[in-house]
């Protein structure tokens, strides 16, 4: 689905014309004005600050900042990611911010050498292309070569089969043809919702040598030719030496022949394809005729899985090594609870220039540093504490935000508010959100007061991406961005947005500053109206006195949950402690919801209304760890979050309550009674996590 915007599009309106500037000057002086004459904390004066906020929006800067940051590829480790952590550090320091930089020593990987050979039965051997077509050759370009971190080194050598996405399905399928993986080397086209990792682990399980990958063509790249797409092959998140801690560099550190290393590591080689080597192979195969819907739109000929007489030796070398990554951390301690934390995240690594993936999003956050700094210097303070995060490694499989979480998880714990990530902010057009419900309000608030960059006529956000998809959203149950530790590992309610979804050049060499501007933001508006949510988020969690989070949205969603497990459990299954613990939480949510608008009626502020302001924070924010549990997931432990985290059972399409989706996989293959029981235990754990939630939420001991 390339981004259409190849012509200007005239509907990039709200422009500030000359008249616009005039007022927001005559605005800004009214506000200078009042501002002096408002107490710390007043509402208006809050109100104020977000108005500045928005009109001190600007294109050219957040342009010149990520033309700066993608000036080079920029791989965690590596020396070139040096100048990109200078860059950031440099421009919290001069804006006065409060900066500094957390290093970790951490396990990475990088390739040494690879080849994919083609025998065929003539004698004839093609040495297939690896890399992109069409840029600077390596290493001159600084680029890595394409390859998948973390993948065992080695040689193998045999026939080829074609297993569509890699999915358990997609093997019963060709089991069906009466094809075998097993002694071959499989070929798999991106796209079936799984894991790299996952991938290969089922592939390895199948029984197959190695993994070839490839990810559709996209047509409209032209002369550009195909990306190939690199990224880990590694489970899990984090440091694989140092789990459950931080990675310190003369910390303890596992060896990495522990069972728990390779377990996270596949045991067979992979590697990404370009588009067109991968349908060299394809094209010779033999077997049985491929499904209709196994073959790519377009482009492809593939019409047969395999084998044939052709045979494919593939190596792979690659090293693993410690490396030292930095974190980039930069605070505004709040004025009357700077214990409090509101943190904002992004991560700096790059696979390559990482124009989209990450810098679209570490220029929109670099920006809003400059924007609040500006209010700073018209007096503004926050009541709570904002932490602007700039992440390394997290292609690597969110090592640097892991490690960061592993090691302040006792602080996050008990003064964490929100975390709000952005990773690739920029993408292509339309609004995308995920967050935990209790934020969705906020979410929806805030995005009717920024507006939408794309349309014909005047609209805000909330109104375009209403006609999208009725303003839907997602829940953050995935692990593939920052969000992850915080969430899935602290409790810490989060959000993660961004403009734009599937962008072709996703982790290629064509991830740069030019294809950002011919093809998904060619005038920066897409990332000023990220900027314009991401930072009124961050305003409304630090200012306002009473934390903009409402819970009924929440126990609403797990009614929701409730209910499509008891359509799956078809009754067989009582559900009645999960029903009674989501009645219990619903209460305590109408109860905040009640408490929140009693307490904002007070007129006057005085110590005691203060103070209960306080304790009902403390139950709106700290309800969210009720959810985690000491023993996390079974199988994940290092995930404690038990409504929202990773499932191994991807074929229940349930995204929630992971625990109880996989007992349900795992009952299959037990006696009804064992199986029964599985789930049953999984169902009361869930029931007894959001029991914990709603006492939080509450604040009180039963
Ligand atoms: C061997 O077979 C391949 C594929 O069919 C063909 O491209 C190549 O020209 C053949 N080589 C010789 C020497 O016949
Ligand atoms: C694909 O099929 C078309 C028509 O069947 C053929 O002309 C073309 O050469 C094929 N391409 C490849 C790469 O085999
Ligand atoms: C496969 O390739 C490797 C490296 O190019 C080479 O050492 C090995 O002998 C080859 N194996 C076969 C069976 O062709
Ligand atoms: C900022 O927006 C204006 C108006 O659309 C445009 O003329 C200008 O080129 C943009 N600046 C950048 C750096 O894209
Ligand atoms: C429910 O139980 C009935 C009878 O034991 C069984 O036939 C059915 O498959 C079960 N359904 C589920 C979803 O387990
Ligand atoms: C069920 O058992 C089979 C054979 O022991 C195993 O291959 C499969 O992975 C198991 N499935 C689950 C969901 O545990």
């Amino acid at each position: 689905m390339p981004p259409n915007l190849t012509k200007p599009n005239s509907g990039f309106t709200s422009k500030p014309s000359p008249l616009c500037t005039f007022v927001s000057l005559i605005f800004l002086l009214i506000i200078g004005f009042y501002t002096l004459h408002y107490p710390p904390g007043n509402p208006k004066k809050v109100l104020l600050f977000q108005q500045i906020f928005l009109s001190s929006a600007s294109n050219s800067t957040i342009a010149s900042y990520l033309r700066s940051l993608t000036s080079h590829p920029h791989l965690a480790g590596t020396k070139p990611s040096l100048e990109t952590i200078h860059y950031v550090k440099t421009h919290f320091q001069n804006l006065g911010l409060e900066t500094h930089t957390v290093p970790f020593q951490t396990l990475l990987s990088y390739p040494v050498h690879a080849s994919v050979l083609m025998h065929f039965g003539n004698g004839t051997v093609l040495n297939l292309p690896l890399n992109e077509m069409g840029i600077p050759s390596y290493p001159s370009s600084g680029l890595i070569q394409p390859y998948h971190a973390f993948s065992p080194s080695g040689t193998v050598h045999g026939k080829v089969v074609f297993a569509n996405h890699g999915r358990e399905d997609d093997y019963r399928t060709l089991g069906l043809m009466g094809v075998n993986v097993n002694g071959c080397i499989v070929v798999i086209r991106k796209g079936g919702g799984l894991s790299r990792g996952a991938v290969v682990k089922i592939a390895e399980k199948k029984g197959a040598l190695g993994v070839l990958m490839y990810a559709e063509g996209d047509v409209s790249k032209g002369s550009f030719g195909s990306g190939v797409e690199r990224g880990t092959v590694m489970e899990g998140v984090g440091d694989p030496l140092t789990p459950g801690w931080g990675a310190d560099e003369d910390g303890e550190r596992l060896k990495l022949e522990d069972k728990k290393v390779l377990q996270r590591f596949p045991g067979i080689p992979s590697l990404p394809l370009p588009f067109e080597s991968a349908q060299l192979i394809l094209d010779s195969l033999g077997g049985p005729l491929a499904p209709q819907e196994w073959r790519d739109s377009g482009r492809s000929n593939l019409s047969h899985v395999g084998s044939g007489l052709v045979m494919v030796n593939f190596t792979y070398q690659g090293e693993k090594k410690l490396a030292t990554i930095y974190n980039v951390v930069a605070v505004i301690r709040g004025l009357e609870e700077p214990d409090r934390y509101v943190l904002m995240g992004n991560h700096r690594d790059a696979w390559t220039y990482g124009a989209v993936d990450p810098n679209s999003g570490t220029a929109t956050l670099l920006d809003i540093a400059r924007r609040y700094a500006l209010l700073m210097r018209k007096g503004w303070n926050p009541r709570r504490t904002i932490i602007f995060c700039s992440w390394d490694a997290e292609e690597f499989g969110m090592i640097g935000s892991t490690e960061w979480v592993e090691q302040n998880l006792v602080n996050l714990g008990a003064k964490a508010v929100a975390y709000l990530n952005v990773d690739c902010a920029v993408q292509g057009p339309g609004f995308f959100a995920g967050a935990t419900p209790q934020l969705d309000n906020l979410i929806l608030e805030v995005t009717k007061k920024v507006q939408d960059q794309d349309s014909e006529v005047v609209a805000t956000i909330y109104e375009k991406w209403k006609t999208m998809n009725g303003n839907n959203i997602q829940r953050l149950s995935g692990v593939d961005s920052d969000f992850a530790p915080f969430l899935q590992h602290a409790g810490v309610p989060s959000v993660d947005i961004y403009y734009g979804r599937d962008f072709p050049v996703y982790h290629t060499a064509f991830d740069s500053f030019n294809w950002m501007i011919n093809n998904a933001d060619p005038f920066f508006w897409r990332h000023v109206a990220v900027a314009g949510v991401w930072g009124l988020l961050g305003l409304h969690l630090a200012d306002d006195p009473v934390l903009p989070f409402d819970y009924l949205s929440y126990a609403k969603q797990l009614q929701e949950y409730k209910d499509a497990y008891s359509r799956v459990l078809d009754g067989n299954i009582s559900l009645t402690p999960l029903a009674a613990s989501i009645q219990e939480f619903t209460s305590a949510a109408k109860q905040a919801n009640e408490e929140t608008k009693k307490l904002m009626e007070q007129e006057f502020t005085n110590d005691l209304l203060a103070l209960k302001i306080r304790a009902l924070n403390d139950g709106l924010m700290l309800a969210e760890r009720g959810f985690l549990d000491t023993d996390g997931i079974k199988g994940r432990e290092w995930f404690k979050h038990l409504i929202y985290g990773p499932r191994s059972n991807y074929e229940s399409g349930l995204e929630f309550f992971p625990g109880i989706s996989d007992a349900m996989a795992e009952s299959k293959n037990m006696s009804q009674k064992d199986g029964h029981a599985a789930i049953k235990h999984e169902i009361w754990r869930v029931a007894r996590a959001i029991q914990r939630a709603a006492a939080a939420l509450k604040g009180e001991l039963v």
